[in-house]
């Protein structure tokens, strides 16, 4: 279809209403989707995951065990939310805690929560492709649970990783841990409804993008008594772990790990959507480290290697 015969692109909220039936979710994708959804509803809709304790124990265990924190180290959690890992983290030990989210919603969930549990964190709103921190800042940087893909072109998520590179200590580390592209290009659920609590259910849609690089998803959010609350459109481009490597690399960093996947089970265990599995990856130590020789593995990702970084 040529540009001149698609429908016009909605980029109003659906709050209170549904769409009704859509032909292309796509067309309904806000192209700032990100800075409107991460909200009281976000919290219901992906409560299985971000809202399960043990869940964020687990996580944070294996985060842990990865990049071997010490008493004294700082870290970042780029896109932290609620600041789940962050709290979970604080209990392990003396470090020095960082987050920063671009969501006001959640970083003041994030400072109640903190104050509750007593656990001394430094909370910045921000948008993480400008950080509001100085270069060679942080021992760690991590971006976790899925907090990475969603700008509208490649270019974008890339100069989020250009600007962990300026704030971590030369010798510092990035840990990412992102849906995993190849399994979800196969795998995703087109259509699917669960209940959430009590008295909200969601329908979710899917489909892939026209450019087959990003997952498009719908969320119909229902109170049982007052109907429609939200009518949602996101989207996620989908790395495969060779993709993601290669876009690390072409940043500048080295020492390239891949660490294998992260499968949630949740206890309602419905629709764990671009949550259901996660692969996670290191780089590091920056700037003195031989250069990954990055496996050319097809052509799918070539698209890559023309980002201009
Ligand atoms: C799926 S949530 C994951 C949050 C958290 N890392 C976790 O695992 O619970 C994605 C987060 O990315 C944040 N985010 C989205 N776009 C952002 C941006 N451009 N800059 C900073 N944060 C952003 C959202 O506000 C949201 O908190």
């Amino acid at each position: 279809m040529n540009k001149a015969s698609q429908p016009k692109r909605d980029n109003k909220p659906h709050t209170g209403k549904s769409l009704g039936p859509v032909n292309n979710l796509e067309h309904h994708l806000h192209p700032e989707w990100w800075k409107r959804i991460f909200n009281s509803i976000y919290l219901k809709t992906d409560a299985d995951v971000v809202g399960d304790d043990k869940i964020t124990e687990s996580e944070v265990t294996i985060f842990h065990e990865l990049l071997e924190v010490k008493n004294g180290h700082s870290l970042l959690d780029l896109a932290c939310g609620q600041g789940r890992h962050l709290i979970e983290l604080a209990k392990r030990g003396d470090y020095n805690l960082f987050g920063l989210d671009r969501s006001r919603y959640l970083l003041q969930r994030a400072k109640s929560n903190a104050k509750k549990r007593g656990a001394a964190v430094n909370l910045k709103e921000g948008d993480a492709r400008k950080l509001p921190y100085a270069a060679d800042s942080f021992d760690f940087v991590t971006i976790l649970g899925n907090s990475f893909g969603y700008f509208e072109v490649p270019e974008e998520d890339a100069k989020i990783l250009k600007e962990v590179f300026r704030v971590l200590k030369p010798g510092g580390k990035l840990l990412m841990d992102i849906a995993d592209g190849s399994f979800l290009r196969k795998n995703f659920i087109p259509r699917s409804w669960e209940w959430i609590d009590k008295k909200h259910f969601v329908c979710r849609e899917r489909s892939l993008a026209a450019d087959n690089r990003r997952l498009i998803s719908r969320e119909v959010v229902t109170h049982t008594d007052t109907g429609v609350i939200v009518d949602q459109f996101y989207a996620e481009r989908l790395y495969t772990e060779e993709e993601l490597e290669m876009l690390v690399d072409k940043v500048g960093f080295r020492e390239i790990q891949l660490h294998g996947n992260i499968k949630v089970d949740s206890v309602r265990n419905q629709d764990l959507g671009m949550m259901a599995n996660r692969f996670i990856l290191t780089a590091g130590p920056l700037r003195n480290g031989p250069l990954k020789k990055v496996r050319k593995t097809s052509a799918m990702w070539l698209w890559l290697w023309e980002i201009p970084i």
